[in-house]
């Protein structure tokens, strides 16, 4: 794999947004897999920064998040929707009805998750996605022990993934239980794939991602049986790479 090892964490989200720029001014209609999170908040800050600076348009770009919490609505200020709005898409010159999340509030959710499926078949497929690492090797809300060949689906969270997202809300218990996400398989479909991960918590992560063997434990380690990944780490993410 491509695995790019920056100086720090700063340094890796401009790398990481610097790849995302350059796909999006080849391919204007660009189709971008996003993720959500502590991880890609500055790369998205910097992308804002070339978009300002007229290096890039998303005028015909498309956006496909991997997740959304359920029963949250999309103007909750902890719905992935909002995290979007307020980290990006209100900052640049996408079209509202080309950014696209799965809708945590719908009633039915079946209908909702095969929308979503073929909202990105329908757009020609993911070209570039962009991902995060749980502590555990989740990758969207494919937790330990996700199938390679999942789907989007409704997911339980687990309880280290709920307790790490408490940090977000006033109490544990606000902290939604379920979630839709994109599948790995979903995933893999992409045509290439950013995985950015930063800090000393996600270096066994990363470790167990690219050096660990390909199992469900770990389900970032299915990355290993994609064609088309990068990794941008920070020298405390890529600490424990041999
Ligand atoms: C978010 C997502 C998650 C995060 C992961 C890391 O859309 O899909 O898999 O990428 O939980 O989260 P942070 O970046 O907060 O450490």
């Amino acid at each position: 794999p491509n695995v790019l090892i920056c100086d720090n964490a700063e340094a890796a989200s401009l790398r990481a947004a610097k790849l995302f720029a350059a796909s999006l001014h080849s391919w204007p209609d660009l189709k971008i897999g996003l993720a959500t999170g502590g991880t890609p908040v500055e790369m998205y800050a910097q992308l804002v920064r070339f978009y300002e600076q007229d290096l890039i348009s998303f005028a015909e770009a498309k956006t496909f998040n991997l997740d959304e919490y359920v029963g949250l609505a999309a103007d909750h200020p902890q719905s992935y929707r909002s995290f979007m709005e307020q980290q990006l898409f209100s900052h640049v010159n996408l079209d509202p009805r080309n950014a696209f999340l799965p809708n945590g509030m719908a009633t039915d959710v079946d209908a909702e998750i095969s929308r979503y499926e073929q909202l990105i078949t329908d757009s020609g497929g993911i070209d570039l996605q962009l991902l995060g690492i749980g502590h555990n090797g989740h990758i969207a809300f494919n937790e330990p022990g996700s199938a390679p060949d999942s789907r989007t689906r409704l997911v339980d969270l687990t309880e280290r993934t709920i307790a790490s997202n408490a940090r977000f809300f006033d109490s544990i218990d606000d902290v939604p239980k379920q979630a839709i996400t994109m599948g790995i398989g979903t995933i893999l479909e992409a045509k290439a794939i950013v995985l950015l991960a930063l800090g000393s918590d996600k270096a066994d992560a990363v470790r167990l991602a690219i050096e660990g063997e390909v199992s469900a434990s770990h389900p970032a380690s299915f990355l290993q049986t994609h064609a088309n990944v990068t990794y941008v780490l920070d020298e405390a993410a890529a600490k424990g790479l041999s």
